[in-house]
């Protein structure tokens, strides 16, 4: 019985189902580089404030060393009667050092310890999935700025509303997805900070210097307290709340791609490599990417329920309910880290087809609120020039014909304050360019606002 770590009590054998059962070493293993940076920096302050010897501490940071090399080289094994990441790497450790091995876990717990890994992977997981956003991010720069003359119909209620450019409407995802970026900068500060030291709830008896240990692991700060240090997982429902909204945004940008990909938009062109095609239609080309994108979002969102239902009854301090937070937390950040990178690769590729988009823009009376703003300039009320407007699209809905194909007879029939000076607002260009302020559509604002992007993410 006494060949488990924390056999000295217990007078039979775990169950082998409950062994099974309780173990994480099957998912938690992926954080052994962490559980190894931090037990060589806990061993590192334990020989400083001498409660190690020099010798056990180069021992077991050696030792430490060996066993990385072993699990990076796939000849490490992974037992599952010993639990966890943790039990695994110093159970390893001892025997290949021998007692000195024994010595590591002196004046730390698996509570602190486990906090302290979850918070090194993550903050490494953050900054990768912040390389992606950024990729994508200047994608989407580099795109609006190629598009900033390419007229297509803004939509609202998916009904052609007014003309936009498409530069604009690709800054409109670069915006969401910065403020994304800022959200993950802003949590990164709460993950960082050293639970370690707190030990099992209470903290040590042994002069720890926790300050060696935090600055050796790269921590901005050390807990407070020990008790909420070991049973906090916050950081972990904050990323996943971020990743969710992550998602969201691509979850809207993916409808989009779908829908313009379709042979009724046709407004873009996703390239071959990130489409597949279908088995029994030969036509077929599916918009993949993005249709899994938009899919994956759901897991993400549940996982963001998981972990906060997870949270909600446990009394202080640490429970083993925490050992859930992993599978939901690391499945998040495989899910948005793939999404964003699929995403960076596809946006450069993006092939826009300006004329189709042009044309769609012609059609549906884009420029309505353009001709109801020219009677105003000319003095007639908004909600007069509304009517009068409604009244010209409703002839040109019967008779066919866009704003901009009536002839100005025609277009006189409605107010005799519009004169021959109006197709310069009935057309794509002059409505575009006439939202020539900050945050408006106008091809001059949109190479302005890409100016300021490169400068955002720089
Ligand atoms: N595998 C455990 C977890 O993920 C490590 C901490 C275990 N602590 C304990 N007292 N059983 O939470």
């Amino acid at each position: 019985t006494s060949s488990s770590m924390w056999g000295g009590r217990f007078s039979e054998a775990t169950d082998q189902f409950v062994a099974e059962f309780t173990a994480s070493v099957q998912f938690d293993q992926r954080m052994y580089r962490q559980d190894i940076r931090g037990s060589i920096a806990h061993a590192t302050m334990l020989a400083r404030v001498g409660v190690l010897s020099t010798e056990d501490r180069d021992l077991i940071v050696d030792g430490l060393g060996q066993i990385l090399a072993e699990i990076e080289a796939g000849q490490f094994e992974w037992r599952v009667d010993l639990e966890d990441v943790h039990m695994n790497i110093e159970h390893r450790l001892t025997e290949r050092i021998g007692i000195a091995g024994k010595r590591l876990h002196t004046g730390r717990s698996r509570n602190d310890q486990v906090a302290t890994d979850i918070r090194l992977y993550l903050r490494d997981e953050i900054d990768a999935i912040r390389a992606e956003l950024k990729r994508l991010l200047t994608g989407l720069i580099d795109l609006a700025e190629r598009e900033a003359d390419t007229i297509m119909p803004g939509f609202t209620h998916l009904q052609t509303a007014q003309p936009v450019t498409f530069g604009h409407h690709l800054l409109a995802w670069f915006e969401n997805l910065k403020r994304d970026d800022e959200r993950l900068t802003d949590l990164r500060r709460r993950v960082n900070r050293m639970p370690l030291g707190s030990a099992a709830l209470a903290g040590t008896t042994y002069p720890i210097d926790r300050r060696i240990t935090a600055e050796l692991l790269g921590f901005e700060a050390i807990s407070e307290n020990s008790l909420d240090a070991v049973s906090d997982r916050d950081f972990a429902i904050e990323f996943t709340a971020a990743a969710s909204l992550i998602m969201m945004h691509l979850s809207r940008f993916s409808e989009e791609l779908v829908l313009w990909a379709s042979a009724q938009f046709q407004f873009v062109d996703l390239p071959d490599r990130f489409c597949t095609g279908s088995s029994i239609m030969p036509q077929k080309k599916n918009p993949d990417v993005p249709e899994l994108v938009r899919g994956k979002s759901g897991r993400v969102f549940g996982h963001l329920m998981a972990l906060l239902t997870l949270m909600k009854g446990q009394p202080l301090a640490y429970n083993k309910d925490n050992q859930e937070d992993k599978e939901p937390l690391f499945d998040a950040v495989d899910t948005v880290r793939g999404s964003l990178r699929a995403f960076a690769d596809m946006v450069p590729a993006l092939q826009p087809r300006r004329d189709v988009m042009r044309e769609a823009a012609r059609r549906g009376f884009a420029t309505a609120t353009d001709l109801a703003d020219y009677l105003v300039k000319r003095g007639m009320p908004f909600r007069d020039a509304h009517e009068v407007v409604g009244k010209a699209v409703g002839y040109g809905v019967q008779s066919g014909k866009d704003l901009a194909d009536m002839s100005l007879a025609e277009l006189q029939q409605f107010s005799d304050v519009i004169a021959d000076d109006v197709f310069a607002v009935l057309t794509l260009e002059g409505s575009v360019n006439a939202r020539d302020h900050i945050g408006g559509t106008a091809p001059a604002q949109v190479r302005a606002a890409v100016l300021r992007a490169r400068d955002r993410i720089a």
